[in-house]
């Protein structure tokens, strides 16, 4: 079967890009609180202002417009649209959305919101967070709700960004908001974002029966080096992997996983009917794909995995050692790791149609040019090997529909605060101007062609 030409396109989220965290009724958020927490963010910033994206929405929709994409991903914050995370809608939260999908579509580009990129209302985690099945429930009504004012407009949408972050980098390694340190919950917080999941993809359907509702995964395939003990990369491979895709493919968790989480096997936590309501439940998958894992033996005993051990609770020890080159995250570059990713979801999830919701990469940026321009040689690279890839996927059958470059703009990059930039266009933290980089440039480029 041909498929269509890929669509190009560019992510964004929220909380990373909106600022205006007392605008028009939004409510807290986990991240709000989390980035007052001394020590959480590295350079102690928050998404307060951010790009500040909310109220310069014109020049965000006239930037994706020059760029040329066909397709712009970017998240509605929860917290604006039920400022305590239930009850009553704010209709000024929704109306900023509404501006945002009827601006896209007058310039002939496809809207795909995500409806969960990480920012919780607050009040939910004080009732207990994603560990909480209550929160499940709750997001599936806040999905039917901007379903009834968006479905018209919106033909696909993702529920969940990337629930190993939520749930292993908040709630066991505590590095991410709500920066909680609790193993047997973030296996609770992985089953029930799993579970809203397919409930918030049931309520939109109640509004729009046609509309097409897939969830984002950051798939990362995961290598062994040398010595790394063979329990710990399949350990790694399930949490990191197998848990979304076995859940979604099969109704089932890894036995690796169920050996090791008494959550996973309580069935006051997995009911009876969860694991048959979330097979089948992705009309559409998301894949996010920046780096391969590659794990070593642990350099000492019971050290070396750092904070990320936390996640895998009887894990033997293990060490990550990326190869050079990497980006300015640390991540190593490899493109190979992006065709396995995609051919694994296309083989453990046949028929159902991918997209590259994020791919992108971090680095310094210092190469202005005279005339102040960002030279991001290496940002071209980068996504020009991951794009070739994708082609590659494409071309031996599996259905990649689309690609987005993670990021329209530098933003707030979560706990690393704004050191890290991932755009393809530079923003002033002072003055919030946007500059396009060479990658904005050779991005609009290659869409043309
Ligand atoms: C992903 C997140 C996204 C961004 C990129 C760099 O994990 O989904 O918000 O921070 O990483």
């Amino acid at each position: 079967m041909a498929l269509p030409p890929l669509g190009f396109g560019t992510a964004t989220s929220s909380y990373q890009i909106e600022g205006a965290v007392d605008a028009d009724g939004r409510g807290p958020s986990i991240w709000d609180t989390f980035c007052r927490v001394p020590g959480a963010v590295a350079d102690a910033s928050d998404g307060t202002i951010a790009c500040d994206s909310y109220r310069r929405l014109d020049e965000d929709l006239t930037l994706l417009d020059d760029l040329g994409v066909s397709a712009y991903r970017f998240s509605v914050a929860w917290p604006r649209i039920q400022p305590t995370g239930r009850g009553a809608v704010e209709p000024r939260g929704l109306d900023y959305y509404e501006r945002l999908v009827d601006g896209l579509l007058a310039r002939d580009i496809r809207p795909f919101p995500t409806l969960y990129h990480w920012d919780l209302p607050q009040p939910l985690e004080d009732m207990g967070g994603w560990p909480a099945r209550d929160t499940a429930l709750r997001f599936a009504d806040y999905a039917g709700l901007v379903a009834e004012r968006l479905g018209d407009r919106v033909p696909a949408w993702a529920t969940m960004n990337e629930p190993w972050c939520t749930a292993f980098l908040g709630y066991a390694a505590g590095v991410h908001a709500p920066g909680r340190r609790e193993p047997e919950a973030a296996y609770a917080a992985a089953h029930h974002l799993l579970l809203g999941h397919a409930l918030g993809r049931a309520a939109v359907q109640a509004a729009v029966p046609t509309a097409d509702v897939g969830i984002v995964l950051n798939l990362a395939p995961v290598r062994g080096e040398a010595g790394a003990h063979g329990d710990a990369v399949d350990v790694v491979d399930a949490v990191q992997n197998r848990i979304w895709l076995d859940a979604l493919a099969d109704g089932s968790y890894p036995a690796a996983l169920l050996r090791r989480s008494a959550a996973l096997t309580d069935d006051g936590v997995v009911r009876a009917d969860d694991l048959s309501a979330i097979r089948g439940s992705a009309d559409w998958l998301g894949v996010n794909y920046y780096t391969p894992l590659r794990l070593g033996p642990a350099r000492s005993p019971g050290s070396g995995a750092g904070q990320v051990a936390l996640a895998y609770p009887g894990a033997p020890a293990f060490a990550f050692q990326p190869r050079v080159p990497t980006t300015d995250m640390g991540w190593e570059i490899d493109a190979t790791g992006m065709v396995d990713v995609l051919l694994t979801a296309a083989e453990r999830l046949p028929g159902v149609p991918l997209r590259v919701t994020e791919n992108g990469a971090a680095f310094p940026d210092a190469h202005h040019g005279p005339d102040g321009a960002v030279r991001d040689d290496d940002r071209i690279a980068y996504l020009a090997g991951h794009l070739d890839a994708v082609q590659e996927v494409r071309a031996a059958g599996a259905p990649v529909l689309d690609y987005f470059a993670w990021s329209l703009l530098d933003n707030f990059e979560w706990a690393e605060g704004y050191r890290k930039t991932f755009g393809l266009v530079a923003f002033d933290n002072r003055t919030q101007a946007r500059t396009a980089k060479a990658s904005f440039h050779w991005y609009a480029d290659r869409i043309r062609n």
